[in-house]
């Protein structure tokens, strides 16, 4: 199953996909392309680290969603590298419908909450504030609501009195390292045949 990674910034979670990979963890999954709507993002830096291709997409006009030319350009960039499986790790625009009908069933994100709380953005804050007692984070399918799909896997993180915003951070992120890369091996190996190659 050919997997296609989007982000937009420093990259952890696609280098914990990547080192799973390395480590036969991925299931039939094989990153084939890493495309980022940020010239300066980290995580084109694990394109040459991991020898994959990694680049930016231009993703005007826009600025925070992506629509018209610069959301052609990305789904051309996709299409072209013909994914079983589209994985938004840290992309931090919104995905409208002709992206959606194109890779429809195949687009999952990562948030870092446990859906149905605390959706959209600050997430962590927003679960440290709120006087939770744990946060976590999700993978779902992506459909038309923001952060609203199919939930395919949670991991719990427990919020403890003394945690600060830093220290919750770092446990949700160690969580979603560990929750993203299972997703993407599962969902390979309930894939049809046809894909993993
Ligand atoms: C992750 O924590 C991910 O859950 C979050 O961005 C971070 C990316 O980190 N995504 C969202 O907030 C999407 N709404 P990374 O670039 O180090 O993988």
């Amino acid at each position: 199953m050919r997997v296609v990674i989007l982000g937009s910034g420093r990259g952890s979670n696609a280098e914990a996909i990547l080192r799973a990979q390395v480590e036969g963890r991925l299931g039939r999954a094989r990153v084939t392309l890493i495309l980022s709507d940020r010239p300066d993002a980290g995580i084109l830096a694990l394109g040459g680290r991991f020898g994959v291709p990694a680049r930016f997409v231009d993703p005007a006009p826009f600025k925070t969603k992506l629509e018209g030319e610069g959301e052609a350009r990305f789904i051309e960039a996709i299409r072209a590298a013909r994914p079983g499986l589209v994985v938004l790790a840290g992309f931090m625009r919104v995905i409208k419908p002709a992206f959606l009908a194109e890779f429809s069933g195949r687009i999952i994100n990562l948030h870092p909450s446990l859906l149905p709380d605390f959706p959209g953005l600050d997430a962590i804050a927003q679960a440290l504030r709120s006087g939770a007692r744990s946060t976590g984070c999700t993978v779902h399918y992506v459909t038309a609501e923001v952060d609203g799909g199919p939930v395919i896997g949670r991991s719990e993180v427990r919020i403890e009195p003394a945690d600060t915003l830093e220290s919750l951070t770092e446990k949700v992120h160690a969580a979603e390292h560990a929750l993203l890369p299972s997703v993407i091996a599962s969902l390979s190996l309930r894939a049809p045949t046809a894909q993993a190659t």
